[in-house]
């Protein structure tokens, strides 16, 4: 028996993450909470491996760190804060060999100094590059992004448009989101680029994020060809 091959036909643009379920794959494994993070880092490596490799695929949107994960323990906050750090320095020379333009979304002033120096320095360095675009969410929220978006044409006295936001906001030149992958089945948005999200296709697989991979990847893109988007038109 053989089985059909499953043919991808349309390919999402933008497609955001939502990196959810960490400490439960930890704690399923009995481990602790925190490698759940760590191994949840190594999932977002590879998933950028992966991404580079689908050039349809223009813009990747992560959320790391919410507006709301401040009140999580200072151990837990430190140990991302630690590993977003070892990320980007790991990843900036991969960023520059690959083309890949990094863009840190959110508030980054409430973070320690030396991350918010390595989170700027990068995007300074990769901002000319042409190829994927990765929006990490650290500090983030969708509503904390539109009102930062709505102050800054306020300050500048230009009127409020739905083309002078889009500009504005923190993912500035990503268009729309066309696919959202949340993981660990919970269905929620919970409160990431609400404005960016207007009719993405959303896709909740039962997965924990550091289990998720080329394989799922290729399921959720499968999926998502199959959608019939019309946008509120006919
Ligand atoms: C959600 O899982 C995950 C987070 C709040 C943090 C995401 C962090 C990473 C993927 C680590 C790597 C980060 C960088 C920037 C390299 P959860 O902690 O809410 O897990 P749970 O839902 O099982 O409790």
């Amino acid at each position: 028996m053989f089985k059909k091959k499953k043919v991808i036909s349309t390919f999402p643009t933008h497609v955001a993450f939502i990196m959810d379920g960490n400490r439960r794959w930890a704690t399923e494994r009995g481990l602790a909470k925190m490698m759940g993070h760590k191994q949840g880092a190594v999932s977002l490596k590879n998933m950028i491996e992966t991404l580079v490799n689908y050039p349809e695929i223009r813009y990747a949107s992560f959320f790391a760190f919410s507006t709301e994960n401040w009140t999580r323990d200072q151990s837990e906050i430190d140990y991302i804060f630690r590993l977003c750090y070892d990320f980007v320095d790991e990843y900036k020379e991969k960023f520059e060999n690959k083309n890949i333009k990094f863009i840190s979304m959110g508030d980054v002033t409430k973070f320690p100094k030396k991350l918010q120096d390595i989170l700027v320095k990068t995007m300074e360095e990769t901002k000319n590059n042409t190829g994927l675009v990765i929006n990490l969410a650290m500090n983030y929220g969708g509503r904390d992004d539109i009102v930062h978006a709505a102050n800054i044409l306020a300050e500048r006295g230009e009127k409020i448009t739905i083309e002078n936001m889009k500009e504005n906001l923190y993912s500035a030149d990503a268009p729309d989101i066309d696919l959202l992958i949340r993981t660990s089945g919970e269905m929620r948005v919970s409160n990431f680029m609400l404005f960016q999200m207007a009719y993405a296709e959303l896709y909740f697989p039962k997965i924990h994020w550091p289990d998720f991979d080329k394989r799922e990847l290729d399921k959720a893109l499968y999926e998502f060809s199959k959608r019939n988007r019309r946008f509120g038109g006919k």
